[in-house]
């Protein structure tokens, strides 16, 4: 196995940061911005605080069928879907603070141009090999049809509305002609098959290089992505068809190719280059084709076969001196409360809406996606784990420790930053410690470890706190104002040391951390420093950094949940099939009757039953029912009920039951009691 975090790349002037660019058939939710967007920004941000030359590159990937998809199901164009979804993506960037040098779209001019071009480059290259194939196809329509389009029965479950590329009700990866019954979802006629030409990037001629690139190059690469390039390559590589039969995306450039599109995953890392031209129209090259830039691609582990073997593959095809990445630190996933994120059962905590649901409060879900980021493996977001980090330790342990230095500055210094006089070694001891850490920092983010990085900032606060529990500067201020003094500083150097440390994961804490202790614009090289607020300096009025979020907050975003919950139980309901016929007299033997409830209580040590009374019109009859968990006692008292009477009786905890209570099982499995519509006699017979 390789080793990890060897020394990072000195010899280069800029480094080139992308991050995947997401399809815009959706909002960003925090799986996202886990995995990719708040990493690359650390990043970025972490870089430039270092005076480093950096170009960091967003943009939404605006290709690809399932855009088409939900054109067609809401009958509007792409280009409307994709401009809707751009528009909240963008927004969300930039209000989570995602400092983007530009954020574009692979339907930009210049991204069909230069994608266009790359293509036609390599096509003239002879860097392709031509294949026919057949293909499926709706003859009804006219076109061929991605997997995705295919529908039919899942030969694995029996779902009858199994997608040709993947099952939804059990799960597994298909391919449409897997499928029992498959038919095209644009006209419901069943699919065939019909022949078609593509253009194929033939990466087995470009095995040998890759290996020797990755395998023995990078063994620096994260393990998850070492070792899945690894299993890639050990596979054999085979070639990737580049086009597609489609009408939406970058057609391809080339004669007979009509009604031919790049293949999405073609054209979208392309968007990378596409944007960098869009912003440096002039020195983009600089950034691409030098040997001297960096490229780092942040990305999930979905996306790591095409930015380690297909993109760079693409870029050595191409020539020119472009650049393949140095580092590709791809995350693993961010689970929700247990279950995977998905958009399309709307499991997600959406970027937009958090911003709406908690103003002002970017900072604190940066933070714990940062503190529970997927770097090595699948982690779990729970609203309790953020109220948790968020109370616990931004106000607890930070936001505390800045208000008491700041706080006790006022008190004693009227709010300017105090000299310190002598040195004692506690407070030597205390800076070598915010020093130690902040190297511990700096060489953990430096090889993409932001998850323990975000550890070592934190303990600088946490020394901030043991520091003033030990020198106790209230009690010195009793008998030595000058100790008091020395003290304070060195508190306030720990805050000015935490407005750097955290700066790349909370900016606008940072900010306004900064500007309350009125120092300038900090570099990352002064991290460490007790120098960094000048003693008789003004300190503003202290306002709280963060604050604590209450458990209604938490319990309305699970509310909301529960209720996505009960939705997808609906939408994928599935009613049992008809039972076998019965004949209509044995259907009359059973005696259904309607009877009025005098009497309901839960029955003793048992959380499942009800006890009921009811008036069946002819005596009062006790009746057990399994509901307690879905109905109040009191709420079916006077409530007129569906049962039936002439089952034999039966004793359940003890209590004799004369009949059964119908009630009808909802998707979620809760149960809903069977009555009339309007008040009948009690004892009415049901028919
Ligand atoms: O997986 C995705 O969401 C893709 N849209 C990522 C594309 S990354 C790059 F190639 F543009
Ligand atoms: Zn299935």
């Amino acid at each position: 196995m390789p080793q990890e975090s060897q020394q990072p790349r000195r010899d280069y002037k800029r480094t080139l940061i992308t991050s995947a660019l997401p399809y815009a058939n959706g909002p960003v939710h925090i799986g996202h911005l886990a995995g990719v967007y708040v990493p690359a920004d650390i990043y970025a941000r972490f870089l430039r605080m270092q005076g480093k030359d950096v170009l960091f590159i967003g943009g939404s990937d605006e290709h690809g069928v399932p855009i088409t998809i939900k054109a067609r199901e809401e009958g509007v164009t792409p280009q409307d879907i994709v401009d809707r979804y751009h528009t909240i993506i963008k927004k969300s960037m930039e209000g989570l603070g995602i400092s983007f040098d530009i954020y574009s779209r692979t339907t930009s001019k210049t991204h069909h141009e230069t994608a266009s071009e790359f293509f036609r480059r390599l096509y003239d290259k002879g860097e392709f090999v031509v294949k026919s194939s057949m293909q499926l196809y709706d003859a009804e329509a006219g076109e061929f049809l991605a997997d995705r389009y295919v529908m039919g029965t899942c030969p694995h479950c029996g779902n009858p509305g199994a997608y040709g590329d993947q099952c939804e009700a059990c799960g597994t990866s298909l391919a449409a002609t897997d499928l029992i019954d498959p038919h095209s979802r644009l006209t419901s006629a069943p699919v065939s098959l019909k022949e078609t030409t593509h253009w194929y990037l033939p990466l087995d001629r470009w095995e040998e290089r890759l290996r020797h690139w990755i395998l023995d190059g990078h063994q620096e690469w994260k393990p998850n992505v070492y070792g899945q390039c690894k299993s890639w390559l050990d596979q054999g590589l085979q070639p990737r068809a580049v086009s597609r039969d489609l009408d939406w995306g970058v057609p391809v450039p080339v004669e007979g190719a009509e009604g031919k599109v790049l293949y999405v995953w073609f054209d979208a890392p392309i968007g990378y280059i596409s944007n960098t031209k869009e912003l440096l129209p002039d020195s983009w090259e600089q950034w691409w084709k030098s040997d001297d830039t960096r490229l780092i691609h942040f990305i999930g582990k979905d996306n790591i076969v095409f930015h380690c073997i297909i993109f760079p593959t693409m870029l050595m095809a191409y020539g020119d001196n472009f650049q393949v990445p140095d580092n590709v630190p791809a995350n693993e996933f961010l689970n929700l409360e247990g279950d995977k994120i998905s958009t399309s059962r709307n499991w997600a905590v959406w970027a937009h809406e958090y911003l709406e649901d908690f103003p002002g409060k970017q900072d604190t879900l940066r933070y714990v996606l940062t503190a529970n980021a997927p770097e090595t493996k699948d982690n779990d977001f729970t609203w309790a784990d953020f109220q948790a980090r968020n109370n616990n330790e931004l106000v607890a342990i930070l936001g505390n420790f800045v208000n008491r230095a700041m706080v006790l500055t006022h008190k004693y210094f009227e709010g300017t930053v105090p000299a310190a006089g002598e040195l004692h070694d506690v407070d030597r001891q205390m800076m070598a410690d915010v020093r130690a850490a902040g190297e511990r920092l700096t060489a953990l983010w430096e090889t993409f470890h932001f998850r323990d990085g975000l550890k070592e900032a934190m303990e600088i606060a946490r020394i901030g706190n043991r520091y003033l529990q030990e020198t106790e500067p209230w009690k010195a201020a009793k008998t030595d104002m000058g100790r008091t003094a020395t003290i304070l500083n060195r508190a306030l150097q720990i805050c000015a040391n935490i407005a750097i440390a955290f700066e790349p994961v909370m900016p606008f804490m940072a900010e306004k951390l900064q500007k309350m202790l009125g120092m300038d614009k900090p570099s990352w090289e002064e991290l460490g420093s007790d120098a960094l607020v000048i003693a008789g300096n003004p300190i503003a009025t202290p306002e709280l950094l963060f604050e604590k979020i209450d458990d209604a907050t938490i319990q309305a975003q699970l509310d909301r949940l529960e209720r996505i919950k009960k939705e997808n139980q609906i939408k994928n309901y599935k009613a049992a099939p008809q039972a076998p016929d019965v004949d209509f007299d044995t259907f009359m033997k059973a005696d259904l009757r309607v009877g009025t409830v005098l009497e309901c209580e839960k029955v003793k040590k048992s959380d499942k039953l009800l006890r009921f009374l009811i008036d069946d019109g002819l005596e009062k009859r006790t009746i057990v029912s399994g509901i307690a968990k879905y109905y109040k006692p009191e709420e079916l008292v006077g409530k007129q009920v569906c049962f039936i009477a002439n089952l034999p009786p039966r004793k359940l905890k003890g209590i004799e039951s004369q009949g059964m209570i119908l009630s009808a099982e909802n998707a979620d499995g809760s149960l809903v009691v069977i009555g009339p519509t309007a008040p009948v006699v009690a004892g009415a017979q049901v028919k």
